[in-house]
């Protein structure tokens, strides 16, 4: 497949309700021309995506009030992205996202050894995950966008040729859909996520501490300290890890819990509730000033609820907006993290004939202002 040509391209009305658009987003510094897509619904929501990682650059949406705020952190020219990944702000990360420890698995009995980029492990997919990849992409006769890319067969180390698929749509119930699509021709490992980061009030708008967030889960998998699961599920009751009920991400993340000095905050794998691979609510996150409220739905069985305890305030993002502690948050769909090496957990293990499908939606909407 080649790259759109952008002068193929314009704006096209795909359905009454979506509109779509295409424009240059830059190089990369070996030439290769990135895109960036715009999907806008009836009711102001704007997505932008880009083909460099498949980045969710930037994501605007309503307030209770019909105000427009951008609630993503990220850049706001290529060079940003090229500069910055190690925090993978809204990007696809794989092969493998999250962790696999002591950089290595054993598959079909043979040993695969990875490059440790995060302490003796390896963290998303390795040195060139898939958010640094341009991405090969079209727009859908149904009004989404279409990205793919070929991981060759030794990527990473990471054995057999995977086709990947990528689809966004955005509907005009207010919901973005990631459809996650790929086969390979050996046997191999995968994990697929988005990598957001969240700000209901806007990106730069200072910290994320007074969301409430509710999760889907009674369970998490705790962490040793380079944040590989032990290979425990531990129930939530009575600790800062239950997030059953509406609360608020500050009220208890500094509190003196042994995995919370871990992650420096939330760092951690929730365990959804619900089997299978049906669609099911991962996640409610309301800001009651502004009133925005995220939803999250997966079909994996996993997500990774982690509150920015990396952002330092050396980051200025878009519009030159400095990123400081926990200016946002992530919540990414996954299987867990060190599954490859952890036979009890959900197989994160792909075969040739098989093909792997994935979605996560993004839902917006806002709540009324609650009574004093
Ligand atoms: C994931 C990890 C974090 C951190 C971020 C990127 O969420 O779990 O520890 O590495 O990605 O900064």
């Amino acid at each position: 497949m080649k790259a759109l040509s952008i002068t193929l391209l314009g704006v096209i009305t795909l359905s009454a309700a979506t509109k779509l658009t295409v424009a240059d987003f830059g190089k990369i510094p070996s030439g290769d021309p990135v895109h960036i897509y715009t999907l806008r619904n009836q009711h102001g929501l704007e997505a932008r995506i880009t083909t460099y990682g498949g980045t969710i650059v930037s994501l605007k949406a309503p307030d209770r009030n019909g105000v427009t705020a951008d609630i993503v952190l990220g850049f706001d020219s290529l060079a940003g992205y090229l500069d910055n990944p190690s925090p993978y702000f809204g990007a696809i990360v794989g092969r493998y996202a999250n962790r696999i420890g002591h950089a290595q698995f054993k598959l079909s009995g043979v040993v695969h050894k990875l490059a440790a980029n995060n302490g003796e492990n390896t963290l998303h997919g390795g040195l060139h995950g898939f958010n640094q990849a341009v991405w090969t992409s079209r727009p859908l006769p149904d009004g989404g966008v279409e990205l793919s890319y070929l991981s060759k067969d030794g990527e990473e180390n990471f054995p057999g040729n995977l086709r990947v698929t990528v689809t966004y749509h955005l509907s005009d119930s207010n919901q973005l859909q990631i459809d996650y699509v790929a086969t390979t021709d050996k046997v191999t490992v995968l994990n697929l996520t988005n990598h957001s980061y969240f700000n209901l009030k806007g990106a730069g708008e200072g910290d994320i501490l007074g969301h409430l967030v509710t999760l889907n889960a009674e369970r998490y998998t705790p962490v040793d300290a380079g944040l590989i699961p032990t290979g425990e599920l531990r129930d939530v009751n009575g600790t800062p890890f239950d997030f059953r009920k509406a609360t608020p991400i500050g009220a208890r993340i500094e509190a003196n819990d042994q995995q919370l000095k871990l992650g420096k905050g939330y760092d951690h794998n929730w365990v959804l509730k619900g089997s299978g691979k049906t669609l099911r609510l991962a996640a409610r996150v309301e800001e009651p000033a502004s009133g925005r409220v995220l939803e999250v739905l997966t079909t994996e069985p996993g997500v990774q609820f982690y509150t920015g305890n990396f952002l330092d305030g050396s980051i200025h993002g878009k519009g030159r907006k400095v990123y400081v502690l926990r200016a946002g948050f992530c919540l990414e769909t996954q299987h867990f993290p060190d599954s490859p090496n952890k036979p009890a957990f959900p197989s994160t293990v792909l075969r040739p004939g098989q093909q792997f499908h994935s979605t996560t939606v993004f839902r917006f909407a806002t709540s009324v202002r609650s009574k004093k």
